[in-house]
């Protein structure tokens, strides 16, 4: 694949709660143990991305709120390095850089501008997303070549997606024409029938637009961020982990990067233990 057009995938809905996080942690993980190198951009200011790999919001002298409000802040700054795995954090100054966006040139397509330069750098950016629509998520849907929306499997599961989708296409229509759609995933998964109903609803509307895996509801995904690890770092035989390495598996496929991996090889390297951190 050619380096210099890495996939920037964003994790978006703007429903609460579905997800979000949790696939764009582990998705970042899953796809870093296929020799891939990764970035993970934290874009919402509650900073649980951050966290859930392991840093210490206390610790951060430079995140993505320096790189969009500061042109001279250099990049290297806000960039904490793990075994495959990079991390441009996020702290609750976010939430105050947003409220200045609206002051500032060009805001919403300032990650965008700023991500380009890493775009040789890595194999793909996975971006984790606020719940809300604004600047932020504006930023997120200017800056992202692809998306993924993950839908919890419960009720009013698939109401705000009418929504999401508007925005998507008033940014293709406007600023950033080439963005898709990569695919819809469910999350959450328990042996209900709701969850299948809304698996059959999904399906419905969006047909092969559905990725094939599906996220379970797990104890050990649950309890990872708490730890500051991912699953692969936490319990890499349990299901979830399972699941995210199926969903890397057709992201990679979808994307065209490589012959994509087994769901079955859920055993990380051992140099897993050390996590990201700044140099
Ligand atoms: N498959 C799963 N099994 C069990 N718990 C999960 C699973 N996925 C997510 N969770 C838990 O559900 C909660 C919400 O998940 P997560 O933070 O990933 O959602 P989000 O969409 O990022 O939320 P927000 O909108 O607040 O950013 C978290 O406590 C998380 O640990
Ligand atoms: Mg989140």
């Amino acid at each position: 694949m050619n380096q210099s057009l890495c996939p920037i995938i964003a994790v978006a809905n703007q429903k609460g709660g579905v997800g979000k996080t949790t696939t764009a942690i582990n998705l970042a993980q899953a796809l870093a143990l296929q020799d891939l190198k990764i970035l993970l951009v934290d874009l919402d200011p509650q900073g649980n991305t951050t966290q859930g790999v392991g840093v210490r919001l206390e610790s951060i002298q430079a995140s993505v709120a320096e790189l969009i409000r500061d042109r001279a802040c250099p990049m290297e700054n806000a960039i904490y390095r793990g075994d495959g795995l990079d991390l441009i954090p996020a702290t609750p100054l976010l939430s105050r850089v947003e409220r200045e966006m609206v002051a500032m040139t060009n805001s919403e397509l300032r990650l965008s501008h700023r991500l380009q330069s890493l775009r040789s750098k890595y194999s793909a950016i996975v971006i984790d997303t606020p719940p809300t629509f604004g600047p932020l998520m504006n930023s997120a849907l200017n800056a992202a070549t692809r998306l993924i929306v993950p839908v919890d499997s419960g009720y009013f599961a698939l109401m705000g997606i009418k929504e999401l989708l508007v925005e998507i296409e008033e940014i293709q229509r406007g600023t950033n024409p080439n963005l898709e759609v990569l695919g819809y995933l469910l999350t959450l998964v328990d042996p209900t029938n709701i969850a299948s109903q809304t698996w059959d609803t999904l399906v419905g509307n969006f047909g092969e637009n559905v990725f094939e895996t599906k996220i379970r509801r797990s104890v050990k995904l649950r309890e990872a961020p708490a730890l500051g690890k991912t699953i692969f770092h936490h319990a890499p035989d349990c299901a979830g982990a399972r699941d995210y390495l199926g969903l890397a598996n057709e992201v990679m496929a979808r994307l065209g990067m490589g012959e994509g991996v087994s769901s079955g090889n859920a055993r990380p390297a051992l140099s897993l233990v050390s996590g990201v951190s700044h140099e």
